[in-house]
């Protein structure tokens, strides 16, 4: 098949890109390669099967464009802002991509699609990649997040992939367009920008940086190895259009937990003359509005299309540290101009 990705420099978009290509797949890559996008490692293996683009989802002409040239058999969409803490501090940049940009892909996606002949408008999907953070915070005891959770967003990043989330079902609803979304819980594994918790604790740990643990670490997120994200091509392949499938790896942890478990791994790996790792860590000021919980029900993803996550926490823990250990000149080079920037507005000081 043709696909057209958005997104697809990435972290979880380049996993996917990588899968794809190595099972057969053309690829058109659409991508505007901000901070966290990487070319390097999404044009990797695949010189035949790759064209890679930079552009931006919100480039009409160029969306346009595409499509005409390439007529792809569905578009997955991952491009996004994606992490909360800039959407604390710059919460436009948030509405521009994740919320214009998307109803600007969709909006000439479903021209473009119109004019298809029967059979293949038929076969077109529109898969569009959101949050479990959209259904808000839960609290100890709560039932987990299921597909019918009322969309509650607390921070300007969830409530951006609410409002792209509520534009994909208007446009399934009101031209019949041909879109699925899928919310996942939070993703972990290699190549992803260290900004997000289990890359920068590790490569702050190996640096001898202090451990920045927001309030008193006792948040809890729902983990899952970005190489258990084939269930976004099971849902492409096989699931309904207009309905929404959570995904999710059954692996609650604290965020202490979390870090403690990076510490350990590095312990045993790399022990270090100046004692465990465990004892950077450091009690930060709390986010703002931070949510206590996320846990996903995937239930629905595997009764009705027989996907179940693969990998367990602590072994997908471990690959991951060891994955920064082994990849010194990837981690170079993204620890470049915007990174540092970005260690110097979020953590000095706070
Ligand atoms: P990421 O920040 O690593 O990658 C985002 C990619 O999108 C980058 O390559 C960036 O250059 C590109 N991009 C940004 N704005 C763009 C634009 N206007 N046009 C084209 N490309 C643009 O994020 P990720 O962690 O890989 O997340 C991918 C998707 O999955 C996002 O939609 C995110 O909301 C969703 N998601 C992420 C997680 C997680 O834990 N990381 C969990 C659930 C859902
Ligand atoms: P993060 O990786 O930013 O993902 P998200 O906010 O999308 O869940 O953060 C995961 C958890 O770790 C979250 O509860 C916030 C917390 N956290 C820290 O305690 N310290 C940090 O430096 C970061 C980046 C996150």
């Amino acid at each position: 098949a043709t696909l057209l990705v958005t997104g697809g420099a990435g972290f979880i978009g380049s996993c996917y890109v990588l899968a794809r290509c190595t099972a057969g797949d053309t690829i058109i890559n659409l991508d505007k390669l901000t901070y966290s996008g990487n070319l390097e490692i999404a044009s990797a293996n695949m010189q035949f099967s790759h064209i890679f683009v930079h552009g931006d989802i919100g480039n009409e002409e160029l969306v346009e464009y595409l499509l005409k040239i390439y007529q792809p058999d569905a578009i997955v969409n991952f491009a996004a802002e994606s992490h909360v803490d800039r959407s604390i501090i710059d919460p436009e940049a948030f509405v521009r991509t994740n919320v214009l940009g998307t109803c600007t892909l969709l909006r000439t996606a479903k021209a473009w699609w119109n004019e298809l002949a029967a059979d293949r408008k038929d076969a077109f999907r529109f898969l569009h990649v959101s949050t479990d953070e959209v259904f808000g915070a839960l609290q100890p005891g709560d039932p987990a997040f299921t597909e019918t959770t009322p969309y509650s967003p607390n921070s300007p990043y969830s409530a951006s992939k609410a409002a792209s989330d509520h534009f994909v079902r208007a446009f399934y609803e009101t031209y019949g367009f041909p879109a699925l979304i899928t919310n996942c819980s939070n993703n972990y594994g290699p190549r992803q920008f260290p900004e997000k918790l289990i890359p920068l604790v590790t490569l702050n740990a190996l640096a001898r940086k202090t451990l920045p643990v927001y309030g008193t670490g006792s948040n809890i997120r729902d983990w899952l190895h970005v190489e258990d994200m084939p269930a976004i091509q099971r849902v492409l392949e096989a699931g309904k259009t207009g309905q929404t499938y959570n995904i999710g790896g059954n692996s609650e942890r604290t965020n202490l937990q979390v870090v403690h478990g990076i510490c350990d791994v590095l312990d045993a790996v790399c022990p270090s003359a100046e004692g465990p790792y465990a004892a950077l860590v450091k009690f930060v000021t709390d986010r703002p509005g931070h949510d206590f919980r996320y846990a996903i029900n995937a239930r629905k993803l595997s009764s009705e299309l027989g996907w179940h996550p693969t990998h367990t926490f602590e072994e997908g823990l471990r690959d991951t540290v060891l994955w920064y250990l082994n990849n010194k000149i990837w981690v170079e080079n993204v620890q470049s101009g915007d990174y540092r920037n970005w260690m110097q507005t979020n953590y000095v000081g706070r």
